[in-house]
């Protein structure tokens, strides 16, 4: 059991394990997004934002965490561990690398930026929301924080800028994960290949939307915005 921690096929199961498990994540956080766009009366949104205040958050929260930790320090992990075995054997990896699509070869850079906008995100709402329950403050106005957030340009820009980041990162990543767990025969991969693009392009997409719409909202722009029918409300 412990050698799943040492051997690198080991460390490599625990990086494919938790990306996917932060690609779920990620859907579910998508999903609940847009009834933000999709709910006009905001019965959903409001609901939502309910239901993550409550006790049983207070479980999935740490494990939620604990997935990103172990993704961010296998990351490391292996990147010294490609790196230290990449100077032994430059000129056939060298080669390799050309045949390797961007995203692949630049895995940790397009990582930490990830990282990096996710603090970002982590201070303009949890800390505002979650954090506060937890420490017995005042807990912020979800809708209030999408405009205060959304409202400024430049912080729009970014955050769509992030999600692009998110993309290129899943573009190589779950299909390299689904690969990884063992779903790599020939017909399969090539599959995986094109529902990962599709997949991952349609998350970020949805993400993309939201922040759009929110933007619009808090500028006044919303004639500029499609009425969308009230679906969920
Ligand atoms: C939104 C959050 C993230 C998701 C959903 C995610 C998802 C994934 C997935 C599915 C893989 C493929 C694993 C495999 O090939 O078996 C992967 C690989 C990787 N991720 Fe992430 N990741 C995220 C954030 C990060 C962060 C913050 C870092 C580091 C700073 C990072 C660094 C890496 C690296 C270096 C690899 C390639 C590992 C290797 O194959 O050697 N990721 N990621």
């Amino acid at each position: 059991m412990a050698s799943i921690f040492k051997s690198s096929i080991g460390k490599k199961l625990l990086m494919s394990i938790s990306g996917l498990f932060l690609i779920l994540f990620l859907t579910f956080h998508m999903v609940m997004n847009l009834t933000y766009v999709f709910d006009p009366d905001s019965v959903v949104y409001g609901t939502i934002c309910e239901i993550l205040s409550m006790g049983w958050v207070n479980v999935v929260v740490p494990i939620l965490a604990a997935g990103f930790i172990v993704h961010v320090a296998y990351a490391v992990i292996l990147t010294i561990g490609n790196r230290r075995a990449r100077g032994e054997q430059r000129y056939e990896v060298s080669n390799k690398a050309r045949t390797d699509s961007w995203s692949s070869r630049n895995m940790f850079v397009l990582g930490l930026v990830v990282l990096l906008c996710l603090i970002l995100h982590l201070t303009d709402f949890w800390a505002k929301m979650q954090l506060q329950n937890w420490l017995g403050g005042e807990e912020g106005d979800p809708y209030m924080l999408m405009e205060v957030t959304f409202g400024r340009w430049w912080l729009t820009c970014l955050y769509l800028a992030w999600f692009f980041v998110v993309w290129f990162h899943l573009t190589h990543g779950f299909w390299s994960a689904l690969q990884t767990v063992g779903w790599n025969n020939n017909i399969w991969m090539k599959r995986w290949k094109v529902i990962t693009i599709a997949y991952v392009t349609l998350l970020m997409l949805g993400f993309a939307v939201v922040a759009i719409y929110a933007f619009c909202k808090a500028n006044g722009y919303c004639g500029l915005v499609p009425n969308f029918p009230g679906i969920l409300g």
